[in-house]
């Protein structure tokens, strides 16, 4: 059961609270809300016709096909043949790829190509590979089904409704804002306008204060977390691309099994992006449990305190023109 679903079943014995949007945090929490609005989780989602993303889709012949872009949609064509889909939303901040999600006729289609920022590039959207497109009407993509494409949304955005024929947009927050780690906060912000100090904790989420595991769960609902009831010593020789699940990796290192006190929040700020390339930042993190005899290993006879992460942490391609980092802490 996913922790922000409990916590929310916790709430409604009282009187159900209701979502009241990212820019209602702003006045009495400026500093979170500034930093959260510029990061990668708040652009996760975003409409396809904003002008900086779109332009990125310019044209591409793939397989066969032609492809060429508007800020409406695109056409995939070859010789008398010719298919067209909306594009209408941009799934990633970019920081890795951007994926376009739109309609075929009244279905929603995720589209065949992909922007790469590392390569600077359209390319194949990952889950694409080895489709060989044999219509017009192949090459724009895949038909997504109603509870697939409201899985995407949910985990790409603060507030969905999903729906039979898909989900309800109207209601749409887009990216990852504050009300989807913290729950709804119309009753704790009635609480702050009272002065009820007691309810203005118990009405709001801050899984900071749970124990590691359930922290890192919150952050699983959408990085994905391990079968509990499988946990696998080595996750990646059964799945190669579980890299990408950083909490399956995680959960598996006796870095976290043995402390019982390593989550996320150790080495991430969950209101910014990554500190990209910053090795003496999370150098500093493991030097916090393994710098100082006697500690756990106390400091690493190999590497001394140089940087830990390519002897222990690794960089991984698991899909083309993407990056993972192994968080299976251990000696590779
Ligand atoms: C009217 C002022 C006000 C508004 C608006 C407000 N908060 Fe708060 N919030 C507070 C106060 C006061 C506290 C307790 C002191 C502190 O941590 O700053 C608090 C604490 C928190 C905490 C920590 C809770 C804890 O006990 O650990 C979180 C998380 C939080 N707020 C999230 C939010 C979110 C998300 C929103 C927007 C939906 C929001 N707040 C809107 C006043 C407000
Ligand atoms: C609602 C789903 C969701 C939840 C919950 C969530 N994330 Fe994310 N996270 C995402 C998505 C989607 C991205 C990809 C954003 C992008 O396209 O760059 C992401 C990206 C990230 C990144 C990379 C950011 C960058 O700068 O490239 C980090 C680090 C991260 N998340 C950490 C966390 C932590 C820590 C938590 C828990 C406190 C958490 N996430 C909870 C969906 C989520
Ligand atoms: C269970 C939650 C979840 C679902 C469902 C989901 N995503 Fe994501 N998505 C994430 C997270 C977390 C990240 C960031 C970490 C990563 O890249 O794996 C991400 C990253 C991305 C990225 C950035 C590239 C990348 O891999 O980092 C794109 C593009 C994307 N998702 C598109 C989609 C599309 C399109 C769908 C639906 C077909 C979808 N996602 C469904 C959680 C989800
Ligand atoms: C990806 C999940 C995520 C999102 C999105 C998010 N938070 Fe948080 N927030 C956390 C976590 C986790 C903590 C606990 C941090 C810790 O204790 O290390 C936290 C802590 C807080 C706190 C307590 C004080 C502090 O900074 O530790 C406040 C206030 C807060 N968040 C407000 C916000 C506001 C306002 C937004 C939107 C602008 C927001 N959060 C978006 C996960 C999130
Ligand atoms: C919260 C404390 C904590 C942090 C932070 C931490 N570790 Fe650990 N680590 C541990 C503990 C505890 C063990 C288990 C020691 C034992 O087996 O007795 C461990 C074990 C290890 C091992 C041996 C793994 C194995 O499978 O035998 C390596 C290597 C390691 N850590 C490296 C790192 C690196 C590199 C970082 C930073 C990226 C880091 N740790 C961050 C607590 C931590
Ligand atoms: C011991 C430190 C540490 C912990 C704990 C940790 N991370 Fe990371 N994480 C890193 C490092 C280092 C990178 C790579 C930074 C870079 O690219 O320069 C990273 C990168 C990421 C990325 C970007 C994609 C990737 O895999 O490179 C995401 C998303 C992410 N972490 C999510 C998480 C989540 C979710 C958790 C909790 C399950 C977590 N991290 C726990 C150190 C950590
Ligand atoms: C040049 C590669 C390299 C670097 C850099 C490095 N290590 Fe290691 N580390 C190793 C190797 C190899 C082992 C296994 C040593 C052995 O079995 O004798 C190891 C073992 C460990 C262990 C397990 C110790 C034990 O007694 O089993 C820990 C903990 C550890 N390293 C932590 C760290 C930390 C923290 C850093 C960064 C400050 C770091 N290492 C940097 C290569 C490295």
């Amino acid at each position: 059961m996913r922790p922000t679903i409990l916590f929310l079943a916790a709430l409604a014995a009282n009187a159900a609270p209701t979502y009241t949007g990212a820019a209602s945090c702003t006045e009495c929490h400026p500093g979170q809300a500034q930093r959260q609005s510029q990061s990668n989780h708040a652009g996760a989602l975003r409409p396809f016709a904003d002008s900086t993303l779109a332009n990125r889709f310019t044209s591409i012949s793939e397989s066969g096909f032609r492809h060429v872009y508007d800020k409406a949609g695109t056409t995939a064509s070859r010789t008398q043949e010719a298919a067209r889909m909306t594009l209408e939303w941009t799934f990633g901040s970019g920081a890795q790829a951007y994926t376009a999600v739109g309609r075929y006729g009244a279905r929603w289609m995720e589209h065949r190509i992909s922007y790469y920022t590392a390569a600077a590039r359209l390319s194949l959207t990952p889950g694409h590979f080895g489709r060989n497109p044999v219509t017009a009407a192949d090459a724009l993509g895949i038909v997504q089904d109603p509870p697939t494409i409201a899985r995407c949304f949910s985990c790409h955005s603060a507030r969905t409704k999903a729906m039979p024929q898909g989900v309800d947009l109207s209601v749409i927050e887009p990216g990852v804002r504050c009300e989807r780690c913290h729950g709804p906060g119309s009753d704790h912000i009635a609480a702050a306008r009272a002065r009820d100090a007691k309810r203005v904790s118990t009405s709001i989420l801050n899984s900071g204060r749970l124990p590691a595991q359930a922290g890192v769960m919150v952050c699983g609902e959408c990085h994905r977390t391990p079968d509990l009831a499988r946990l696998l010593p080595t996750p990646e020789l059964d799945d190669p691309l579980s890299v990408r699940f950083q909490p399956v990796g995680l959960m598996a290192s006796r870095c976290f099994q043995v402390s019982k006190k390593l989550s996320c929040t150790t080495c991430h700020d969950p209101h910014e992006s990554l500190r990209r390339s910053d090795a003496a930042f999370y150098t500093v993190q493991c030097l916090g449990c393994h710098g100082t005899a006697p500690g756990p290993g106390a400091e690493c006879k190999r590497g001394g305190r140089q940087n830990c992460l390519p002897c222990h942490m690794g960089s991984v391609t698991p899909a083309p023109h993407l990056r993972f980092t192994d968080h299976r802490i251990r000696v590779n």
